[in-house]
């Protein structure tokens, strides 16, 4: 199998083929399947809300590269007089910068340095985007889930619910049948705000929000956590606090008060999994109450396998899918298509790879001749 690996990921630089799960599976006995929000995904890789989910076109070449999902960028909620509370989010920024940066302890990793925040068009254009988006999706190809910011109020205030019922009355029209899905994004930019310094605030916010949602239209709400500048006991609360949601983000990205920056890299990616892991150590005893979706810092099958291990049913990435070309070990094909050939076909770090060694390791058992990668899931959740 390693010199069928080898080979794979020789030929499959030039083109990765669009049903490559099939090909694992029938190649490997590997199935891939994975679940975001219930919904039974090919694969557990999708991508994270943000500025490459922002046009038809994009999302086109996604479906055509395979991706298991992608969160449309994050749109601001409005009332039906087009008022937005967070308005402040909705602010025009194209320039990114894909960089470098050392973690604490020294590692060098990628991040994007970016001024900008939320969709920054009208709610119209956002509706046009989530029917491209539908339509995908009812073909049997991409699974699409557009994000919103809705009102968060201070303690003693209440919520803007017209904001919440508007916001999701439209989408939810505008998806039409079926199950609507919804990311409700708690930025890095929000942690970074004076809204966030108030840990009884953020906590009656998880606590609250899915359920206004949800009242808007029949909809499944995942709550996308963002990191706060608090320690990780707090962290753990807050995933307490949001288990009403239908699934939990861990984690969005940090945010860095000196530059005034979100950022990402070893140090995101250390924090989560810190946090995942005392989850599990905690009184929930590793059974979280809403099923959970990695984010951060994932650059290799490996690192998917680690979000995995603890309790990620799936897991979302920007970085990895801005990186320079000459990053990634494929020829041909959208940055996309080339960032899901190394995450699941690197013969050392690839996602193949790394469950075939853990097959070996006894961390995961072939049942009726195959291996699944949601075994891994369900065993991060067993006592013990
Ligand atoms: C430029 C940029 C814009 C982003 N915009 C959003 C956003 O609008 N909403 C959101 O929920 N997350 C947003 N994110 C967070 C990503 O979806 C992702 O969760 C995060 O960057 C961690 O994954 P990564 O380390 O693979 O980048 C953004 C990230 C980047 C880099």
């Amino acid at each position: 199998m390693r010199a069928q690996l080898e080979r794979d990921f020789e030929r499959f630089k030039r083109a990765l083929p669009r049903d490559f799960p099939d090909h694992v599976r029938a190649t490997y006995g590997i199935d891939l399947t994975a679940r975001y929000l219930g919904e039974r995904i090919p694969h557990p890789i999708g991508k994270g809300s943000g500025q490459l989910s922002l046009t038809a076109g994009q999302l086109e070449q996604d479906d055509a590269a395979g991706l298991g999902f992608a969160v449309l960028k994050t749109v601001i909620a409005e009332d039906p007089g087009g008022a937005r509370t967070m308005a402040a989010w909705a602010i025009h920024e194209t320039k990114m910068t894909v960089e470098h940066r050392a973690a604490a302890d020294g590692r060098v990793g990628w991040t994007v340095t970016w001024r900008g925040r939320g969709w920054d068009r009208s709610l119209a254009e956002y509706l046009a985007l989530v029917r491209a988006g539908r339509d995908l999706t009812r073909a049997g190809g991409l699974l699409v889930v557009p994000s919103v910011k809705y009102h968060l109020p201070p303690l003693g205030q209440p919520f803007h619910d017209s904001e919440y019922r508007h916001t999701t009355g439209a989408l939810a029209t505008a998806w039409g049948e079926g199950p609507l899905l919804v990311e409700k994004d708690f930025s890095p930019t929000l942690a970074g705000d004076a809204l966030a310094e108030d840990r009884a605030q953020v906590l009656r916010w998880l606590r609250e929000v899915p359920g206004l949602i949800r009242a808007a239209a029949p909809v499944r709400v995942a709550v996308k956590l963002m990191n706060a500048r608090f320690d990780d006991a707090f962290q753990v609360e807050m995933i307490a606090a949001a288990a009403g949601a239908d699934a939990l983000v861990v984690g969005n990205r940090l945010f860095d008060s000196a530059r005034g920056v979100a950022y990402g890299g070893w140090d995101l990616s250390d924090r989560n999994l810190r946090v995942l892991d005392a989850l599990a150590r905690g009184p929930a005893g590793g059974a979280p109450g809403s099923p959970l979706v990695g984010t951060g810092n994932i650059g290799t099958g490996r690192m998917v396998l680690e979000y995995a291990r603890r309790g990620c049913q799936a897991v979302e990435l920007h970085t990895f899918f801005q990186l320079p070309l000459s990053q990634y070990p494929a020829t041909h094909g959208s940055r996309t298509a080339r960032a899901l050939h190394a995450l699941v076909f690197h013969p050392q770090d690839g996602l193949v790879a790394a469950l075939l060694e853990g097959a070996a390791a006894g961390v995961v058992e072939r049942r009726a001749g195959e291996l699944h990668f949601l075994d891994l899931v369900d065993h991060a959740h067993r006592p013990g």
